[in-house]
């Protein structure tokens, strides 16, 4: 049985990073109820880890134009220009939102911002503090949350939305015919039990799906459940096999991939071989600044090459200029037994962003009605085959903006309803028991990613990765319906869905684009089309 949380929310938020939390505050100073429910502590998210900055237009030389077309040109094709144009120009505004809620960016000797470069920008436009932006812009979001009137519960896991036809199904009276969303059912890992919460309208800001992957920036929160959740719920996905690969992570014999950030090589640093020659000048005329999707691919080409674990970053040449302009790049690179001042730094791919997710409008609805996403859960059509450096932030921020202003006028002219939801049927086995089992299906889950649907993809890799996800699939689900669930057990089943949604995705595609390059189509195809796979109802 479930526990009701007695609640009048106007709003539900799920995930606590710079897109649920912007969108909180601007919809609790319009004077609605919002709660906000994190799976972790609260600060826990890819927001918190971001370094490199958050791009937008704010000096003399550059213009809105400029940025556009270094986003259009990263996306190869695929990005919605209208969308671009649209997101890009509300830059400015949301950052001196920024600036009002307390975030400190870095400046100049005379006073100016400071503004980082990073990969497929023609301009410095990156504005960051240091090197640990996403760090103090979620401090700042909290900070400022903890003033406003909204609720905000850790260690709450947003299992799955309830619709308005799954309660039909379950024999509950829901007033109208279309379907709609009604609440969530939620696992609270405080009280080990699931709870019920109805609310109008539910914002699904649970960031990306890196924890997919063996190899990844991400930290452990990313396990794609939104996007599975909204699957679930009958929505499609869109362009899930556009996952951008960062070129440049700590490599490390654990496994561990801390990031290097590009505005390293945007302060001049470059990639060398393993007899220290810079290499990128053969795969594109930016070099070390090429987009990110070609960057990668040169790395993993050279190292395919040479047969050396990772190539290298020669931070030497920045000499005591980086631990002050890079200082947590540094501090972190030390504590693993790298001296970036004295020794290069050895570095290798890692997963690192989901450019597709769910599709939603530019004010972050979907087509479930009272069902909101926003941030890199959601695919707007920024960011096309490939995302432009530091436009994730921007995007996060500009979206919630004009999302909140939607629920706004959504939640004025609804018409006030009381639905009961169903009651939460929990299995009797406790998930415990299977541990073992679940944690090798997790490990050959994020090999298999790795292996066959990594920076260079063929279709026989990508039918390999999609029957071994298949049986993965039906052992995961049959614990999952007999299971109490638990917190692993959740994560699992929403990651072996999302693992299945960028497989379909990509073996869609017959051509290669930005991040999806297979040696079975290595070429552009005619038209740019996105890829929409039906939701897997289960
Ligand atoms: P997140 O910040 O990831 O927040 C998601 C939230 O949802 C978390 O609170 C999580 O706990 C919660 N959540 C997830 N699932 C559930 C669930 N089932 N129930 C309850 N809660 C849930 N982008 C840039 O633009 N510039 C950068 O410099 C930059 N650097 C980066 C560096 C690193 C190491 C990483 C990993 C990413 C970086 N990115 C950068 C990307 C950027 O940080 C993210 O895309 C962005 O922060 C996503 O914000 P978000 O609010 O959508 O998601
Ligand atoms: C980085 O700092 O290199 C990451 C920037 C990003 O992912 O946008």
């Amino acid at each position: 049985m479930s526990k009701r949380i007695k609640s009048e929310y106007d709003l539900v938020i799920v995930g606590s990073g710079i897109a649920g939390l912007s969108f909180a505050l601007k919809v609790a100073e319009a004077g609605y109820r919002v709660a906000i429910f994190t799976k972790k502590d609260k600060a826990e998210s890819n927001t918190n880890y971001a370094q490199g900055g958050i791009a937008a237009v704010t000096s003399a030389g550059d213009d809105l134009e400029k940025h556009v077309v270094d986003t259009l040109e990263a996306g190869d094709g695929l990005c919605d220009s209208q969308i671009v144009r649209e997101i890009l120009k509300d830059g400015p505004e949301r950052i001196k939102d920024l600036i009002q809620l307390g975030v400190s960016f870095s400046s100049l000797d005379d006073g100016r911002i400071s503004l980082g470069k990073e990969g497929g920008h023609s301009k410095r436009r990156v504005l960051h503090v240091k090197d640990v932006t996403g760090k103090a812009i979620e401090e700042a979001l909290l900070a400022n949350i903890a003033k406003q009137d909204v609720t905000l519960f850790e260690h709450f896991f947003a299992i799955d939305l309830v619709t308005s036809r799954k309660a039909r199904k379950l024999g509950v009276k829901v007033e109208g015919s279309g379907d709609r969303v009604l609440g969530l059912y939620l696992y609270d890992a405080n009280k080990e039990r699931v709870v019920t919460v109805a609310a109008p309208v539910v914002l699904l800001a649970t960031g990306g799906a890196g924890q997919t992957y063996l190899y990844t920036t991400n930290p452990s929160i990313a396990t794609g459940d939104g996007v599975a959740m909204a699957s679930r719920a009958g929505l499609p996905a869109m362009n899930l096999e556009f996952i951008q690969f960062h070129p440049t992570t700590l490599h490390s014999q654990s496994g561990d991939r801390f990031l290097i950030t590009e505005a390293v090589r945007g302060e001049g640093v470059k990639l060398i071989d393993s007899k220290s020659k810079p290499f990128l000048k053969k795969y594109h005329p930016l070099a070390d600044l090429a987009p990110r999707d070609v960057v990668a691919r040169a790395i993993d080409r050279e190292m395919k090459r040479s047969g050396a674990p990772f190539v290298r970053l020669d931070t030497p040449r920045m000499k005591g200029n980086f631990p002050k302009r890079f200082p947590n790049v540094y501090e972190n690179c030390l504590k693993r037994g790298v001296d970036a001042v004295i020794d290069p730094i050895p570095v290798v791919p890692a997963a690192h962003y989901s450019c597709g997710g769910i599709p939603t409008e530019i004010d972050c609805s979907t087509k479930l009605k009272g069902l909101f996403a926003c941030g890199e859960v959601a695919c707007t059509g920024l960011h096309g085959a490939n995302r432009l450096a530091s436009n994730s932030l921007l995007e996060a921020v500009v979206m919630a903006h004009r999302g909140a202003e939607a629920v706004c006028s959504f939640l004025e002219e609804r018409k006030k309803e009381k639905v009961s939801l169903p009651e939460w049927v929990d299995g009797d086995v406790p998930a415990s028991d299977e541990r073992v089992v679940l944690s090798h299906n997790l490990d050959e889950l994020k090999r298999t990613m790795w292996d066959y649907v990594g920076i260079v993809r063929s279709t026989k890799r990508l039918e390999r990765a999609r029957s071994r996800l298949r049986n993965l699939e039906r052992e995961i689900n049959e614990y999952y319906w007999n299971a109490k669930v638990d917190l692993s057990l959740l994560e699992v089943r929403n990651l072996v869905c999302v693992a299945e949604l960028i497989v379909r995705s990509a073996l869609k595609r017959k051509e290669s684009r930005g991040l999806h390059y297979t040696l079975d189509y290595p070429h552009l195809a005619e038209e740019a089309e996105n890829t929409l796979v039906p939701p897997l109802r289960r």
